[in-house]
């Protein structure tokens, strides 16, 4: 296959970032992306919102802002109530009125099971692109969600989730990156990625394999809901989690002691995660700050980047 080399693409599938960016004037480019996911929980308005932010959340990765949306629904019509689409569409509305995006249009098919999510387009300007190839040595390294929503999305699957893990995990899920997004641009990040399906480490891995630098990430200080561990103790734990660790094992090099529980926890595939972002040493603190003022109440500083060996996760 052979990728077109337009000019004005600034970033494409050569270098695969969260989202594509193409410049339309020298102070303005559009942010593309696409993103829908099969039901995680059971009810259909906070489905819809989840699948928005979800969608949402690669233009906010790269330091865009979502401006144009349009559906993309498959529904089993035949078999199942037109009112629960409807209530799936109604909470994706509402996340996109929450994040000033306006939705445009849509399209649906008949399936056997249901999908939904959102194309997405996004502006920013050309030069304040903030990219997964810019970590640079000495940076921080900010989480702005905690882990853990693949693992629970597994016991909610069983029928072994509480109520009120089921409220903090949906709570997470729906949360837009937006706020984060803007803090992380106006503090002059370097590199940024959203965490979803290959883990914090599976992203962090792209981050370091693009920027050319080795991240080093403090395992005690990485953040994920309540109730995780005991979950991930137990063994309860995705597929995809599995698939993870088989694909990035090369690029881990365990530094401290990291009990299993919590490899597989760095491991888990999250929907609407937050953003991992690369920031410089002397805003870091300043950057926490506001994350947590914005409502991450649960961000942090989960480690450094540093030069060898290059491409690699050191967990501490
Ligand atoms: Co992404
Ligand atoms: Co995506
Ligand atoms: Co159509």
């Amino acid at each position: 296959m052979e990728l077109s080399s337009d000019p004005n693409l600034i970033v494409g599938l050569k270098k695969a970032d969260d989202a594509a960016v193409y410049r339309l004037a020298d102070d303005l480019a559009i942010v593309q992306t696409v993103d829908f996911i099969t039901p995680i929980v059971d009810d259909p308005y906070s489905f819809g919102m989840i699948a928005a932010a979800n969608s949402l959340s690669d233009v906010y990765a790269m330091g865009g802002k979502p401006v144009t949306a349009m559906n993309i629904v498959c529904f089993p019509g035949d078999t199942l109530d037109i009112a629960v689409l409807k209530k799936i569409l109604a909470g994706a509305l509402a996340k996109l009125d929450e994040a000033g995006v306006a939705l445009v249009g849509g399209h649906s098919v008949k399936d056997e099971e249901i999908k939904f999510g959102l194309s997405v387009t996004g502006v920013v300007h050309p030069q304040k692109i903030i990219t997964k190839s810019d970590a640079r040595v000495g940076d921080k390294l900010l989480l702005t969600k905690p882990l853990g929503t693949g693992i629970l999305n597994t016991a909610l699957k069983a029928g072994l989730l509480d109520d009120e893990t089921l409220l903090k995990l949906t709570q997470q899920m729906v949360t837009l990156n937006n706020k984060a997004s803007e803090i992380m641009v106006s503090l002059g990040a370097h590199a940024c990625t959203d965490v979803s399906g290959f883990g914090l480490i599976g992203h962090a891995c792209e981050m370091a394999e693009n920027s050319g630098v080795a991240l080093e990430i403090n395992s005690k200080k990485v953040p994920y809901i309540g109730g995780v561990d005991r979950w991930a103790g137990m063994g309860l734990l995705p597929a995809g989690m599995y698939a993870n660790r088989e694909f990035r094992q090369d690029m881990l090099e365990l530094a401290g002691k990291v009990t299993s529980w919590l490899l597989d926890i760095l491991f888990d595939p999250q929907t609407s995660g937050g953003l991992l972002i690369s920031a410089p040493p002397e805003v870091a603190d300043e950057m926490l700050t506001e994350l947590k003022r914005a409502g991450h109440s649960e961000a942090a500083i989960v480690g450094t980047v540093v030069k060898r060996p290059q491409s690699k996760i050191i967990l501490l």
